[in-house]
C-alpha cells in the first residue's frame, strides 16, 4: 500500500491526517468500484425498459462522478497521494461484484440497489470516522456524499416497489 505523504501547512496533525487519507482512499475505491456497475447495468441492460433504464443508469453514473473528484481531491489536500487506478480500486472496494448473470430489469435494478445500499452504509460510517478524528470538513464531504446515495437509492428502489 501507498503511503506517501506530502508536507502542507493545513492545521491537522500528520497523524490524524494519514488516518483520514486512508479512510478516502477506501471511499475512493468504493465510489469508483460503484461508478464501474453502474455503466455495466447501462451497457448491457436488455427488455421491454430497456432505453428507459439505460438512460436512467447513465444519469446515475454522471451523478457519481463529481463525488468521485471531490473525494478524490480532498486526499492530496490533506497531503496524501490519492489511489485512483481501475486496479487500486478493484483490489480495495468491498462491493461485492456486480452479477454477470442478469440482464432483466428487476436483476439489474435489484444489483444497483443492493451496491448503492452498501456503499451509502460506508459512507456514513464515514462520517463518524472523520468526526472522530476532528476533521469536521471531510465529515462534511462524506455527509454530502452519503445524502447523494441515499437519494439515488431511493430512485432505484422506486421502480421495484
Ligand atoms: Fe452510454
Amino acid at each position: 500500500m501507498v503511503k506517501r505523504m506530502f508536507n502542507t501547512r493545513i492545521d491537522l496533525d500528520q497523524d490524524t491526517r494519514a488516518a483520514i487519507i486512508e479512510r478516502l482512499n477506501q471511499s475512493l475505491a468504493e465510489l469508483s468500484d460503484l461508478y464501474s456497475q453502474v455503466k455495466q447495468a447501462h451497457w448491457n441492460i436488455k427488455g421491454p425498459d430497456f432505453i428507459a433504464l439505460h438512460k436512467f443508469f447513465d444519469e446515475l453514473a454522471s451523478d457519481l462522478l463529481p463525488l468521485i473528484d471531490e473525494v478524490a481531491e480532498r486526499i492530496p489536500t490533506l497531503g496524501g497521494y490519492a489511489l485512483g487506478t481501475v486496479r487500486m480500486a478493484a483490489s480495495r472496494s468491498s462491493l461485492a461484484e456486480f452479477p454477470t448473470h442478469v440482464t432483466d430489469a428487476q436483476g439489474m435494478v435489484t444489483a444497483l440497489a443492493e451496491a448503492y445500499a452498501h456503499t451509502a452504509r460506508c459512507m456514513r460510517e464515514s462520517i463518524d470516522f472523520a468526526e472522530g478524528q476532528g476533521d469536521k470538513a471531510t465529515a462534511d464531504l462524506f455527509t454530502e456524499v452519503t445524502r447523494e446515495l441515499d437519494t439515488r437509492l431511493w430512485f432505484i428502489e422506486a421502480h421495484l416497489q
